[in-house]
């Protein structure tokens, strides 16, 4: 596995694959890697000839300070996990290799998926994550980019980059990987204690909750009670939403055959999780 720190490195890498014609597959991540990354990339080695992983913690898309500090970082046992994955090239940037002084803050147009959920409960994370793909999609010109569902909100943040910018990379979501009781793995949770720990399987049991008692007409019940379950259970609650699958509406009501996805995101004292259930 080889490993680039500098932009100069890897675009030298990137050219000799792209003039011998081999297709990349891209897994951008910001470290602290867990089973769901590496499926991303086990993914990426089925479809790809070279496979290529990011670790970069984007402060750009930090609305808050102390969340970026408390970032778990574990790069050694990362680069041991990506190699045992067969994992071939690894880009570890610092900031002034992402961010150039000389280069200006893009703006993106994300329109209406900024302005929710995600979007409206960490402002500007979204420009954050729009800034770090579009700079590394530049650099490691992929055939094929690997993205978890564990992010439904970013995987249409990031499809809708793609599409505005014209990208020649097609995007793969590929499901949430869990922890034994339901708990979606996420670098966050190495930050929970013992008892958080357990508490945080509640953020499951509430969208299956949802998945087992949702029923065709208005929504508000059901999303009620499934925020009262979460802060009886000791969480502060972002939201729990109910939206359309593909555009991501909010939805005051199911018809009872669209495809929606259920998404919550909530606190437990510290540390933010989030999760969600596509319901077909
Ligand atoms: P990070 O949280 O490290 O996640 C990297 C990728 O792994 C994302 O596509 C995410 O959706 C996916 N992922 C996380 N947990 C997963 C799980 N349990 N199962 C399957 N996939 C999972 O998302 C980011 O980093 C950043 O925003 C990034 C896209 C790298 C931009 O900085």
């Amino acid at each position: 596995m080889i490993i680039f720190k500098t932009v100069s490195q890897l675009g030298f890498f990137i050219d000799k694959m792209k003039a011998s014609e081999k297709k990349i597959g891209f897994v951008p991540t910001m470290g602290a890697l867990h089973l769901g990354h590496i499926s991303l990339i086990n993914n990426s080695k089925q479809q790809n000839d070279i496979t290529v992983c990011s670790i970069f913690v984007n402060p750009t898309q930090f609305n808050n300070a102390t969340d970026f500090e408390k970032y778990p970082v574990t790069i050694e046992t990362d680069l041991d996990k990506l190699e045992a994955a067969g994992c071939d090239a690894v880009f570890l940037p610092n900031a002034e290799e992402v961010y150039p002084k000389r280069n200006a803050t893009p703006v993106y147009t994300l329109g209406y998926l900024e302005t929710l959920m995600e979007g409206k409960f960490r402002p500007g994370h979204y420009q954050g994550v729009c800034q770090v793909v579009d700079r590394l999609l530049a650099l490691v010109k992929p055939a094929n980019l690997y993205l978890g569902q564990k992010d439904y909100q970013q995987c249409m943040v990031i499809k809708k980059l793609i599409e505005h910018k014209n990208i020649d990379t097609v995007i793969h979501i590929e499901k949430t990987v869990r922890e034994h009781d339901g708990l979606a793995m996420s670098s966050r949770n190495a930050r929970l204690n013992d008892f958080e720990r357990k508490q945080a399987v509640k953020i499951f049991e509430t969208l299956s909750f949802i998945k087992n008692n949702l029923k065709p007409g208005r929504l508000e019940s059901i999303k009620g009670q499934a925020t009262a379950f979460l802060s009886a259970n000791g969480f502060k609650v972002d939201y729990v939403e109910i939206a359309d699958a593909a555009s991501l509406e909010i939805l005051q009501q199911w018809n009872g055959t669209t495809s929606i996805v259920a998404l919550v995101a909530a606190y437990l004292n510290e540390v933010r999780l989030i999760d969600n259930f596509v319901l077909d």
